[in-house]
């Protein structure tokens, strides 16, 4: 338990977006030069999308899966993971990402609620297998061995995300809620600090600028993830 901004906190959760990736080199959906603008988020990441033309969403999240190589996690992925592990209450930590920084950054509890680049879906076994490298219509799952069956393991625009019973009941619980790097604009994560206002959460939130449910927080903290996560861990540690 700790005592901060005059509350005792026994339960944090916290939501990632896009933003938290950025300093890492990854590009975030809605900004400037962001992952959409040269899409439309229809023509990729919709179930209709991929049954119309599955070529280019194969090639869409290949493309973004080898890019992880690429990329390392930053100071506000390593703050994270020292907060899970310092922390004396418990912290709950549900990203909307599907890159696996968290992850390298040393966090062991890590809530994928939109899916995993780094995982396939098979439609024949209903499995979700591991996703080493590229693949695509004609790769057998390495479960059933059948081709045919697998796509991205990603939770596309009118599919349910996964683990929202846990979300919803770690958010009931929480003292403490902090979003960062997220545009509050999609659906159900937007409605998360909602949530934990009405279980009589403190509610802060970390972005680069004013975002769609800024209002909805009692604090916030405008600048680089990198640099004001780390910051808000250290508070919190004491
Ligand atoms: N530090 C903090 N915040 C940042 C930084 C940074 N370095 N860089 C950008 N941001 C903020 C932006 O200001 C913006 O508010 O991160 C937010 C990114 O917003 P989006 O691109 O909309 O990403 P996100 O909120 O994660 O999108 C949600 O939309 O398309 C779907 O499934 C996709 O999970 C994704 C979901």
């Amino acid at each position: 338990m700790a005592l901060w901004n005059g509350r005792d906190i026994q339960r944090i959760v916290i939501l990632t977006g896009a933003g938290i990736s950025a300093e890492s080199g990854l590009k975030t959906f809605r900004d400037t030069g962001g992952l959409w603008e040269n899409h439309d988020p229809m023509e990729i990441a919709t179930p209709e999308a991929f049954a119309r033309d599955p070529g280019l969403v194969y090639r869409f999240y290949n493309a973004r899966r080898r890019q992880l190589d690429e990329v390392a996690p930053n100071a506000a992925h390593r703050a994270l993971a020292l907060l899970a592990e310092r922390f004396a209450g418990s912290v709950f930590l549900v990203t909307q990402n599907v890159d696996d920084l968290h992850e390298r950054g040393g966090s062991e509890q890590v809530c994928h609620m939109h899916g995993e680049l780094n995982s396939m879906l098979c439609a024949k076994c209903t499995t979700r297998q591991p996703a080493a490298s590229d693949y695509d219509g004609s790769t057998v799952c390495p479960a059933c061995r059948l081709a045919g069956g697998l796509r991205p393991d990603i939770v596309w625009f009118g599919e349910i995300p996964y683990h929202m019973e846990q979300i919803g009941a770690e958010l009931a619980a929480c003292d403490l809620f902090i979003a960062i790097g997220t545009s509050g604009t999609v659906y159900p994560a937007a409605g998360f600090v909602r949530e934990a206002r009405f279980a009589g959460a403190l509610t802060v939130e970390v972005n680069l600028e004013v975002s769609d449910t800024s209002g909805y927080f009692d604090v916030q903290r405008q600048g680089p993830a990198s640099v004001e996560v780390p910051a808000l861990v250290t508070s919190l540690l004491g």
